[in-house]
């Protein structure tokens, strides 16, 4: 039995949790910091770090209150990819309190964390599986084969899809952060009115696109003010198509039937309808909760890399970017 301190990080939430091995998730304290970037229209990252530091050690004593314990057996914090001041904060944070408690840390892949999270509620297909990983930071097709061994289908060659929400978002004059917004809006507007492009779906391949349907929709706005709505469906539908089509796509090139979505764009239930019609599909979605970030995810990935802890941290480790394929199996594990 291990108990494992998960600290998120990477983006606009700090996130905390406390995992163990045996009893499952004992505890969780999440702030968002969605008021405090609202106002700017999007993150800004200085102001992301600054407040990580604010919140961070009251989270902590919080979880660990809830979870009834003093300290932990180790610490798995959020090492990349994201904003690089924001994952220091937490990784600096992780490695002094695990020195100050003599334990070891584990550097998890924010994205291992979205794409395991459905393991920790029983919500996984076993392997292998193809998974949709959309965030605010990216657009991932994977294949699964297991724990730390992922293939890269395809990507976004620009904007991720949640970028594409917020960006839309903006130009319609709607809040931060986009998605729930425009999906809001979405739902009172008439799917037939206007037909924004397809990205890339005339072409081979697995790649997406998501830039030029943001000026399709600029373009759109300027010309048709008062259809906010309608707008945003017919941005909603080709996102949905398109992302539809590509997963299809790739699950016949994987072979198999499972498809797992996560990342913040997974909680849109436009996507979640359009993936469940395609045939002969088994789709798993985690709950909305472990979509977003979270700390759970990153506590529940360092349960399953206990053997790549490092015992005695003298360095902190915090990359911005950090290709998904370039990990592998955690240690002790082939
Ligand atoms: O995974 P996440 O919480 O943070 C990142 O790692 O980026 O994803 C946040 C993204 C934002 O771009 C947000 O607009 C989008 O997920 N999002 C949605 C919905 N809820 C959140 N996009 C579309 N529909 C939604 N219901
Ligand atoms: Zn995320």
């Amino acid at each position: 039995m291990t108990s494992i301190l998960g600290i998120e990080t990477s983006c606009d939430e700090t996130g905390v949790a406390v995992f163990d091995t045996r009893r499952g998730l004992l505890s969780e304290a999440l702030f968002s910091q969605i008021a405090l970037h609202a106002e700017h229209g999007g993150v800004v990252p200085e102001l992301a770090s600054r407040d990580h530091v604010r919140r961070l050690s009251g989270l902590v004593e919080q979880a660990l209150a809830e979870a009834g314990v003093e300290r932990t057996d180790v610490i798995a914090y959020t090492a990349g990819p994201g904003l690089v001041g924001a994952l220091m904060v937490g990784a600096a944070f992780a490695t002094g309190l695990a020195t100050a408690w003599n334990v070891g840390v584990i550097p998890v892949h924010h994205m291992e964390g979205h794409l395991l999270a459905p393991l920790m509620s029983g919500q996984a297909p076993a392997f292998p599986f193809v998974a949709l990983l959309v965030s605010g930071g990216h657009t991932l097709l994977v294949q699964v084969d297991g724990i730390g061994r992922y293939s890269l289908l395809g990507q976004t060659r620009d904007d991720a899809v949640g970028e594409a929400f917020d960006k839309t978002a903006k130009l319609l004059g709607l809040g931060y952060p986009g998605g729930p917004a425009v999906a809001r809006l979405a739902m009172a507007g008439d799917p037939a009115r206007f037909r924004l492009p397809r990205p890339m779906l005339d072409k081979p391949g697995l790649d997406f696109s998501f830039s030029g349907l943001k000026t399709a929709v600029y373009l759109l706005a300027q010309d048709e003010p008062d259809a906010q709505a309608d707008i945003a469906r017919a941005f909603e539908e080709a996102v949905v198509e398109t992302l539809a089509t590509k997963c299809a796509r790739a699950l016949e090139a994987a072979g198999c039937r499972d498809l797992l979505i996560a990342g913040g764009v997974a909680a849109n239930t436009r996507l979640r309808e359009a993936l469940s019609a395609l045939p002969g599909i088994r789709l798993h979605t985690p709950p909305l909760a472990l979509c977003t970030d979270n700390g759970a995810m990153i506590a529940y990935a360092g349960a399953l890399r206990l053997g790549d802890a490092i015992a005695a941290p003298t360095a902190m480790h915090a990359r911005a970017r950090w290709p998904l394929d370039t990990l592998a199996p955690p240690a002790g594990l082939t």
